[in-house]
């Protein structure tokens, strides 16, 4: 209660938006606890009420007068390919922006599978020469939060450690935050009896699809996919992919858009 907030930049370069649209819809902590208390988000293309040279101007103070104490949000690639045109901002490239803006800070927490795999832009032939953050930035500790998007409590309750303890929490060999990517999907899954005793869904909408089986012949990722969807879920906790019917495509994996397509496939 007696700590300033801490200064964060938020970067969208190369992306959908739909992680911040997962983001704002934290409920633990609720988005407004953490922007009114613990964070202030000094600089977001998306959110910012000020547009332009003003946003510009913004993350530029912040940077200047918040040295080696801001933290840095990635959503998205970094496209590389034909002097980095595919996304500019401000008359500067996203290479540009993110070195630039990273100079300074305490770390980097490359958000989404965009930021950390390349996702669907770097998917083949990669047209745009997406590049994933820990490719660009090689000088500060970059925090990997895969999915398409991630779980809003995942990004929150990363940040929220740092806040709370103040450093950034253990991570997996990958560079993810253990404490929401060390456990499979398939072995925290609901349907999982369904797999062991070979009771499988063979079509969607087949008697096995209404009685709730397992999805792993209709292209269900979750025996390769590590990512808490199982534990916390989505929506508050109230479901998830798997327990709504759908497979798991693998979204927090590793080159996941070559690698899980055709989605529905095994
Ligand atoms: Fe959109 Fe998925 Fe990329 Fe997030 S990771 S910006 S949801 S395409
Ligand atoms: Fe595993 Fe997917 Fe079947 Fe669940 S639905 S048990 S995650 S294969
Ligand atoms: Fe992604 Fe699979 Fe979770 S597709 S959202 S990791 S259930």
């Amino acid at each position: 209660e007696t700590q300033p907030r801490l200064p964060v930049i938020y970067l969208n370069l190369q992306e959908c938006t739909c992680c911040m649209e997962s983001f704002i819809r934290t409920a633990h902590p609720l988005l407004e606890d953490l922007l009114f208390n613990m964070i202030s988000l000094d600089y977001s293309e998306t959110l910012s009420v000020a547009s332009g040279h003003a946003v510009e101007e913004a993350r530029k103070a912040t940077m200047r007068d918040y040295k080696n104490n801001y933290l840095v949000i990635v959503e998205g690639s970094i496209p590389v390919a034909d002097d980095g045109i595919y996304t500019t901002i401000g008359g500067q490239s996203a290479q540009q922006i993110l070195e630039e803006t990273v100079a300074d800070s305490i770390a980097v927490i490359a958000y989404g599978s965009c930021a950390t795999n390349t996702c669907v832009q770097g998917a083949y032939p990669n047209p745009t020469g997406a590049r994933r953050v820990r490719e660009i930035v090689k000088n500060k500790p970059v925090i990997d939060v895969p999915g398409c998007p991630p779980i809003a409590e995942v990004i929150t309750g990363t940040i929220v450690h740092y806040l709370t303890f103040g450093k950034i929490p253990e991570l997996t060999n990958l560079g993810r935050p253990k404490a929401f990517y060390n456990q499979r999907i398939h072995d925290n899954c609901s349907r999982r009896s369904f797999f062991d005793a070979g009771m499988f869904v063979e079509k969607f909408d087949d008697e096995g699809h209404k009685h709730g089986w397992c999805l792993y012949k209709v292209g269900c990722k979750g025996p390769t996919t590590y990512n808490a969807c199982a534990i916390t879920q989505w929506n508050n906790g109230v479901s998830w992919p798997v327990k709504s019917g759908h497979p798991c495509l693998g979204c927090s994996e590793d080159n996941w858009y070559n690698d899980a397509t055709p989605f529905y496939e095994r």
